[in-house]
């Protein structure tokens, strides 16, 4: 049997939550969100199911939502409907030193509902990985020519890396202007985690392949090259990739084309090089958001990113043809932990004054972290 709203206590365990259906969820979500008004920021990703995103203030790519965390200066806490990686960046940029000073000391919440929403991706490079490659590239070419960049999907450990070696933080939005950034103060880039992200961006500022090499961190020595292999890279990509993006292959790119000419293939720059090299259009998620809401009624599609997306995106586009890029469905299993509960769950704890999953950058980290990422905000 169901619980009913009157079963459980405010703030009571995750698991009381559980039991209720989604109408009662939404609706003590939208009570607190009332309650607490401008004093409570719920930021989206696009990847979240529709339910969660019924309930955000501001439904956005990585880079928006950053930007928006980083412009929150009023709001007393931001919940954040994403994963951890985004949780962490939005708590760096909401309390920079300076900010929390102006507030007399009082920091932001930042809350993520599910603590286990993490990135596989993220998870492909770890800090320790990181200082390791920097030593041993350092055995073979100098590394003051040498910028880091990280994609936002990284651990903060990643992007302080990058803010105390003159590097930088991308997002898929804007990698380029970034990777030009980092070539104009130096001759090599080395890019993690993800490996599709920096070799397809590169090639579109017409750097070769032949001046790419692969970082394969558990390689005992130089990530599996050999020193002049590295000597001749501009581009030392992290062997690292999103396990959702992988799903989509060239030959489902072919299978569209053929079922239906003049479709559209329209992919996320985490797809690999073959499946974007075969594809129309390339962009981030808000890219592909843009391209689909500008495009006139009947136009196809076959869309290469994470399955909510894609779905939110028929529904709201009757008047297009849109599907999905691959036979299997690729959803992004860790995004999809945030659910009505879990949101539920941590509004009335944090309304309560007794905040659940909140996530807090210790200082040092956040201290360089910032560094990186106001390169980032800067540049684009
Ligand atoms: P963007 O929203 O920046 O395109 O990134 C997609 C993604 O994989 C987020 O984890
Ligand atoms: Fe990470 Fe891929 Fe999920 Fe994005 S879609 S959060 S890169 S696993």
């Amino acid at each position: 049997m169901q619980a009913t709203l009157t079963d459980i206590p405010l703030a009571g365990p995750l698991a009381a939550y559980r039991g209720l259906e989604d109408a009662p969820l939404a609706a003590r979500i939208e009570a607190v969100r009332r309650r607490m008004g401008r004093r409570l920021v719920i930021l989206g990703h696009h990847y979240q199911q529709d339910g969660v995103i019924a309930h955000a203030d501001l439904q956005g790519d990585s880079y928006q939502l950053s930007k928006s965390a980083a412009e929150r200066e009023a709001c007393e806490a931001i919940v954040f409907c994403g994963v951890h990686f985004m949780a962490e960046t939005a708590d760096i940029l909401a309390n920079r030193p300076e900010q929390v000073a102006a507030r007399a000391g009082r920091r932001v919440t930042v809350v993520l509902p599910d603590l286990a929403a993490g990135c596989s991706m993220a998870d492909m490079a770890a800090i320790e990985q990181v200082e390791d490659a920097w030593a041993d590239l350092g055995s073979v070419v100098d590394t003051a020519d040498i910028t880091p960049v990280t994609y936002i999907n990284s651990a903060a450990s990643l992007k302080a890396f990058c803010g105390r070696h003159g590097g930088i933080v991308c997002t898929s939005s804007n990698a380029e202007a970034v990777l030009k950034w980092a070539f104009a103060r130096r001759r090599r880039v080395l890019f993690f985690p993800d490996q599709h992200l920096g070799r397809n961006t590169a090639r579109r500022m017409g750097i070769p392949l032949g001046e790419m090499c692969v970082w394969n961190p558990h390689e005992p020595t130089l990530g599996g090259n050999s020193a002049s292999q590295v000597q001749g890279s501009r581009v030392i990509l992290w062997q690292g990739h999103c396990s959702v993006h992988a799903m989509f292959r060239p030959e489902h790119v072919d299978a569209c084309r053929q079922a239906q000419p003049g479709v559209k293939i329209l992919v996320h720059p985490e797809c690999s090089m073959e499946v974007v090299d075969k594809a129309d259009l390339v962009g981030s998620t808000s890219f592909i958001l843009k391209q689909v809401e500008q495009a006139p009624a009947g136009t196809q599609w076959a869309i290469g990113t994470e399955l909510h997306l894609v779905k939110r995106l028929e529904k709201n586009h009757p008047e297009q043809q849109i599907r999905f890029l691959s036979p299997v469905m690729c959803m992004c299993a860790t995004m999809y932990r945030i659910d009505l509960a879990h949101l539920c769950w941590s509004l009335e704890h944090l309304e309560a004054g007794q905040p659940v999953n909140t996530i807090e950058v210790d200082a040092e980290t956040a201290k360089w972290a910032v560094t990186a990422l106001e390169r980032m905000l800067a540049v684009s």
